[in-house]
């Protein structure tokens, strides 16, 4: 069976780990490593998962090398463990979750040309399962390495193929998106209180609320047509509407996204 190396196994590598065990992957499978033994122990101990300390004794058998530090610790990563995934059986794919790291950039950081390489932009709702994963193939990753990435990938949440040159576009969009919903549940609940509400009676609301439209969101369904389908002529929520529109939510929106994806670009 095929080993699996999670490197830096933060918020992002436990929520991968979380969708691997609960599809039902072996945890023995599963080698994760960090800096703090005290991650370590948790991790071991809630997922049953193998723990190293050393990236490079993770990597030796593994097929699949998930790469979950912050973007500025990919290069060095692959400097620490490249000679020993290339001593392999030349097979092992190195799969990033890091905002911004290229493709082009993780292959020159390996020691020889041709070894594999994904890109992976990734959100946190994958922690409860319901994460969108976007993924660009490197040149060399073969077919069936591809369809066994997706399928890892598929445990933590929806997995979306993309032109490596839309990775900025995809973090202003689904990798960055989460925060944008809690901020507006965070302003609503601020909202709730400013409306004579008590804060926890608010949080409930508007939390079960943003719960609610995220399921009925789930699917593909349009939301312009749920929106019009809450909209009853000169009602109380096209009040609230067109309040919004005049605020210049829709630009507001706009330059959020591009703020974004721009300091995507920057961190590459
Ligand atoms: N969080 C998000 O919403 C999100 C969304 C999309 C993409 N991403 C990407 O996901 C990646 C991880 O983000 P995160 O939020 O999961 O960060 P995080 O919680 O800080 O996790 C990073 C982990 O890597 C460990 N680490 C750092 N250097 C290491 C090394 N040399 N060897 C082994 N472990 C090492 C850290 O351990 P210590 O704490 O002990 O240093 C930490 O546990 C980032 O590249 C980010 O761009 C995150």
């Amino acid at each position: 069976m095929e080993h699996i190396a999670v490197i830096g196994a933060g918020n992002i590598g436990e929520a991968l780990i979380a969708g691997l065990v609960e599809s039902g992957v072996e945890p023995r499978r599963i080698t994760a490593t960090n800096r703090s033994q005290e991650r370590s122990a948790y991790l071991a101990g809630t997922y049953g998962v193998a723990v190293e300390q050393d990236n490079r004794a993770a990597v030796g058998d593994a097929a699949f090398v998930f790469l979950c530090v912050k973007p500025g610790q990919i290069a060095p990563v692959l400097e620490e463990i490249g000679d020993e995934l290339d001593a392999g059986d030349g097979n092992a794919v190195v799969i990033s979750m890091a905002a911004g790291v290229s493709l082009a950039s993780m292959e020159e950081a390996l020691p020889s040309a041709g070894m594999p390489v994904v890109r992976v932009m990734p959100n946190t709702p994958m922690l409860v399962g319901k994460g969108v994963l976007a993924v660009s193939f490197g040149r060399f990753v073969d077919e069936e390495q591809r369809g066994q990435i997706r399928e890892l990938l598929a445990a933590a949440g929806r997995v979306v193929e993309v032109e490596e040159q839309k990775m900025d576009a995809v973090t202003a969009l689904s990798g960055s998106g989460p925060a944008y919903y809690f901020l507006l549940t965070e302003a609503l609940i601020d909202a709730g209180v400013a409306l004579g509400l008590p804060r926890d009676l608010a949080q409930t609301l508007a939390g079960a609320t943003a719960a609610g439209a995220g399921a009925m969101l789930d699917g593909d369904a349009d939301p312009a047509q749920l929106r019009a389908a809450v909209s009853s002529p000169a009602g109380t929520t096209v009040a609230a509407l067109r309040e919004f529109e005049e605020s210049g939510l829709r630009g507001a929106v706009f330059r959020a996204t591009d703020a974004c994806a721009k300091r995507s670009a920057e961190l590459g």
